[in-house]
């Protein structure tokens, strides 16, 4: 089956009058229907520059990206993206805030979108049933994340794209709100691409992760995570495969053998 999405010998520069900074070099990957894909590496190692390469914010200068194997601007994609911050907007209650894309998508002749009810059915599952007429400043952290990812699934995308969507929040609320995401995605059978430099996080929700050398990006291993019985994130970390992964992938970031 042909992969939901290609990165070919993908290169990328910035150009400033200062000079040329390579962010990504000859980065070549795929990731299949459904999976859920990681990418760890090095601050400042093109990540961000990657997944804005992935939803067609950035062309790439060198190689192609494609899902299900046509370029973007020729394809009907559409494409999830959820960022650091929530962007939640303070002025519009939960209920309107998650509204905003099928609002934006139904003025697109045939876009599909979430309807109000199955909005509402939403906020009932992911535990915001009674925050729908509240504003962002009143949800917890958490909550906040939770009604950003609703609003990102609300446009029904057919992939969905995370810049480190967990990383404002304590080490606890972290743990949990990756759990619900985590089983949230893999419900719904999405295809996920998420970026992190929590290499915990990674291994406890990704069926495989890349790893990227510093800058300029390139490939350094993908690798392949297989957990015999624990399904869930919090599950997976206190599995036995938990910590011979964790090294594995510490080896490959830094070249060291063991993380003590
Ligand atoms: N708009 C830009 N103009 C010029 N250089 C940029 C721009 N955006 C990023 N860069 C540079 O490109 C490189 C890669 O940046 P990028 O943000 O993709 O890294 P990152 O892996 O996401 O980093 P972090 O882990 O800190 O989020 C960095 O050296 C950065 O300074
Ligand atoms: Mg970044």
């Amino acid at each position: 089956m042909r992969p939901k999405l290609e990165v070919k010998d993908v290169s990328y520069s910035y150009h400033e009058l200062t000079g040329e900074t390579v962010a990504l070099s000859h980065i070549t990957f795929d990731v299949k229907d459904g999976e859920f894909f990681a990418v760890v590496g090095p601050s400042g190692c093109g990540k961000s520059t990657l997944l804005s390469l992935l939803c067609g914010l950035l062309k790439p200068e060198e190689g192609t990206v494609l899902i299900d194997g046509i370029p973007h601007g020729e394809n009907s994609a559409v494409i999830g993206y959820m960022l650091q911050r929530d962007h939640l907007f303070e002025w519009r209650s939960i209920l309107s805030n998650v509204s905003l894309g099928p609002e934006i998508r139904r003025r697109q002749a045939g876009a599909h979108a979430a309807s109000r009810d199955e909005l509402l059915s939403m906020l009932r599952t992911y535990g915001l049933e009674n925050f729908s007429n509240s504003r962002p400043s009143q949800l917890s952290g958490g909550m906040r994340q939770r009604a950003a990812l609703i609003r990102t699934l609300a446009v029904k995308p057919d992939i969905l794209l995370l810049d480190e969507p967990f990383s404002a929040l304590d080490y606890q609320t972290r743990l949990e709100v990756c759990d619900d995401i985590s089983s949230i995605i893999k419900t719904q059978k999405k295809t996920a691409v998420l970026i992190t430099h929590d290499l915990s996080e990674a291994i406890s929700v990704a069926d495989r992760i890349l790893v990227l050398s510093s800058r300029p990006g390139r490939v350094k291993a993908v690798l392949t995570i297989r957990f015999a019985e624990a399904v869930r994130p919090l599950e997976r970390r206190n599995a036995p495969e938990f910590p011979v992964y964790f090294n594995q992938l510490w080896k490959e970031l830094t070249g060291n053998e063991t993380s003590e």
